[in-house]
């Protein structure tokens, strides 16, 4: 075991390379998904040129498009043109999908950015990584020959989808440099973003702690899923519980019951955790023990529904059930492992007829195959049950109750409007 280093003195600026105190310093970014952008925003608002790279033409065209309005970031598909820039920020993503974490993206991106190594540079990391990888990274792709002018810190990006710049800058962020320069450059070049820094003695450090903060939301999901069912079984709400349990001020932190886990980032990075205790040869069940806990969410919503259609006479086979708000979370267009798909697949095992609504989304498929998609305004017909997911403000709560036997909210009803009345809990 290492001991912790001593953090680096981030606020001694007399101890920073004067390059970095330039005015003018150019940043690049490798990535142009939703954290490079948002970091190339917190850049440009800041007053610095920001080139964002990214090798997905229509993701640059579409970015093109949306940025207009900001002269000092410029958008390209060529490498070559982070040539010059002082500061490059590495915002891709890995997956954890297969039995090895797949790093290709990752090397790749540190290899174009070790293509022009004539130059005093800072590299930053933000991707979420396994410990120990932004060490490797540095050794085998982005700084290979040791050059003292490259300083390369890991900073994991703590965003959620759908913060604002002001809400990214309330957010400490966790810096961990490969050598205390790095670290000092780090926390300095993130002031200038306006980012308060957390210094951490090495990189190992924060990506363990970026690793930590995302399996914490997952089990607090499986565990909340878990009251769910022995709520249930018991013949209570497991909303109500979780309110009672949430009224204690310290000491507990809320999770509430709903549609189950969603999007990229959680699953894949509690793989990445399960993977680095597997290979370090600690045990680790209750990391284990997550991903299957999780998988178990989405049953225990179709039979609650199910029995809940019941004690209005209604069965859920043939029936037309009404999905409203598909994204993985409340307020998000991106369907990627969205809960939402296997509610369908149960639905659609049980001989239920699907349809959805969100304004962000518009189309749908579940094993490429369509799910219907209905116009909020036309209010479809012969719904038997609505499930509200992650909600969509066109459709008003009140107007919806009054048209559909069964509705049940998994959340989304906290973005809609109108009474709640009426409206089931899981
Ligand atoms: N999205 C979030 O809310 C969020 C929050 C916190 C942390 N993170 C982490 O931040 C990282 C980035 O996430 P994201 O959501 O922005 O990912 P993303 O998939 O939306 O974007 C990544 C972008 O990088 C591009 N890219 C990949 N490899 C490249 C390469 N070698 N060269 C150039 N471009 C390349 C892709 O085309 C894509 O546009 C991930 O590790 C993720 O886990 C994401």
């Amino acid at each position: 075991v290492c001991p912790p280093n001593p953090p680096a003195d981030s606020d001694d600026r007399s101890k920073l390379d004067t390059w970095l105190l330039d005015d003018d310093i150019e940043v690049g970014i490798v990535g142009q998904g939703i954290v490079g952008a948002m970091t190339a925003k917190l850049v440009s608002s800041a007053g610095m040129e920001v080139i964002g790279y990214d090798r997905d033409k229509s993701r640059v065209a579409n970015l093109r498009a949306e940025t207009k309005d900001r002269p000092l970031w410029k958008i390209v598909d060529d490498s070559s043109c982070l040539a010059n820039a002082d500061v490059i920020v590495i915002a891709v993503r890995i997956s954890a999908a297969s039995q090895k974490p797949d790093l290709t993206s990752i090397e790749q991106a540190c290899r174009c950015v070790a293509e022009f190594p004539n130059r005093n540079r800072l590299v930053i990391i933000e991707t979420t990584l396994p410990p120990g990888t932004t060490r490797q990274l540095s050794e085998e792709h982005l700084n290979p020959h040791n050059n003292p002018r490259t300083q390369i810190a890991y900073c994991p990006e703590r965003l959620k989808e759908g913060d604002s710049e002001s809400d990214i800058r309330r957010t400490a962020r966790l810096v961990g440099g490969l050598t205390p320069e790095a670290t000092r450059s780090a926390c300095f070049f993130l002031d200038r973003l306006g980012i308060e820094a957390h210094p951490v003695s090495r990189p190992e450090v924060a990506e363990l702690s970026k690793l930590l903060e995302n399996t914490f939301l997952t089990t607090g999901i499986a565990l909340v899923g878990e009251i769910t069912r022995i709520a249930h079984a018991i013949g209570i709400c497991a909303s109500e519980v979780a309110t009672a349990a949430a009224s204690k001020p310290t000491g507990y932190y809320p999770f509430w019951p709903g549609a189950g886990i969603g999007g990229h980032c959680l699953i894949n990075d509690m793989r990445l955790l399960q993977k680095t205790a597997s290979d370090l040869g600690v045990a680790s069940p209750v990391i284990e023990a997550l991903g299957t806990s999780c998988k178990e969410i989405s049953p225990a919503v179709i039979n609650f529904l199910t029995a809940t259609m019941e004690q209005h006479e209604m069965a859920l086979g043939n029936s037309r059930i009404w999905l409203i708000g598909i994204g993985f979370k409340i307020g998000s267009a991106d369907i990627s492992e969205t809960p939402a798909s296997d509610l369908v697949r149960m639905l659609r095992a049980s001989k239920a007829k699907i349809v959805y609504s969100d304004s962000l989304v518009g189309t749908f498929e579940v094993d490429n195959l369509p799910v219907d998609c209905v116009d909020p305004h036309s209010w479809p017909a012969d719904i038997s049950a609505a499930i509200i997911l992650a909600g969509d403000p066109a459709i008003d709560l009140s107007r919806l109750r009054s048209r559909v036997p069964v509705v049940l909210d998994l959340g989304g009803t906290r973005i809609m409007s109108g009474s709640n009345e009426g409206i089931i809990r899981l």
